[in-house]
């Protein structure tokens, strides 16, 4: 069960010219996504114990990058990953509808079981574009794990099986989620709006 967000924490300097020094109060501290991450783990490898190759591990750039390196190193079990490049907001806070893929997975999928890795499900496109295209390739199970859900955007309905927090309709960075290609780098998530 994902934890659901409904306070708001304070914002304070917005925009490319966020000092981190005084970004304000995190709407998640790197210490809470790290607990949340570590529970995802237990769950995912618990869902995939018996399974008999190693599960394939989809990040889906460059968002998820950052989530994705912490989730796999808390599995316990194999996990063998590959990328695929999805871009839909090229510049500002909101989507301009227009989803990039590129750099589909090339290994063979056929039979196996294959775990979807989001930063953030918001419309929820990129990630059933993604999981169909997955999905042509014959996989034994395509699931999806998203750190954060923003329910509040959605135009189509994503089952996300392993979800991080459920946040409200604010535009997020950090942890990997960026604002005009900035800020993935900050270890806690703040909300600009
Ligand atoms: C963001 C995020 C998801 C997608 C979610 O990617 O990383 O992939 O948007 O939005 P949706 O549910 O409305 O499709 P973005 O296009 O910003 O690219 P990035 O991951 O390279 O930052």
């Amino acid at each position: 069960m994902a934890e659901v967000l409904t306070k708001q924490a304070p914002v304070e300097t917005p925009g490319p010219s966020l000092d981190r020094a005084s970004a304000g109060k995190p709407l998640l501290s790197s210490t809470r996504i790290a607990r949340r991450v570590r529970r995802l783990g237990r769950q995912i490898s618990e869902m995939y114990a018996d399974i008999e190759n190693p599960l394939v591990i989809v990040v889906i750039l460059k968002g998820a990058t950052v989530f994705a390196a912490d989730l796999l190193r808390s599995l316990s079990i194999p996990a063998e990953l590959e990328f695929v490049r999805a871009s839909s907001y090229p510049t500002g806070t909101s989507s301009n509808g227009h989803l990039k893929l590129a750099h589909m997975v090339e290994g063979p999928l056929v039979g196996r079981h294959v775990l979807l890795v989001e930063d953030i499900v918001d419309s929820g496109l990129t990630v059933n574009a993604i999981a169909r295209r997955i999905r042509r390739m014959g996989p034994a199970s395509v699931r999806i794990a998203a750190l954060l859900d923003r329910p509040a955007r959605r135009q189509e309905e994503v089952n996300i099986d392993f979800c991080g927090f459920v946040i409200p309709d604010r535009f997020v960075i950090g942890y990997g989620l960026d604002y005009a290609g900035l800020y993935r780098e900050l270890p806690h998530i703040y909300s600009l709006t």
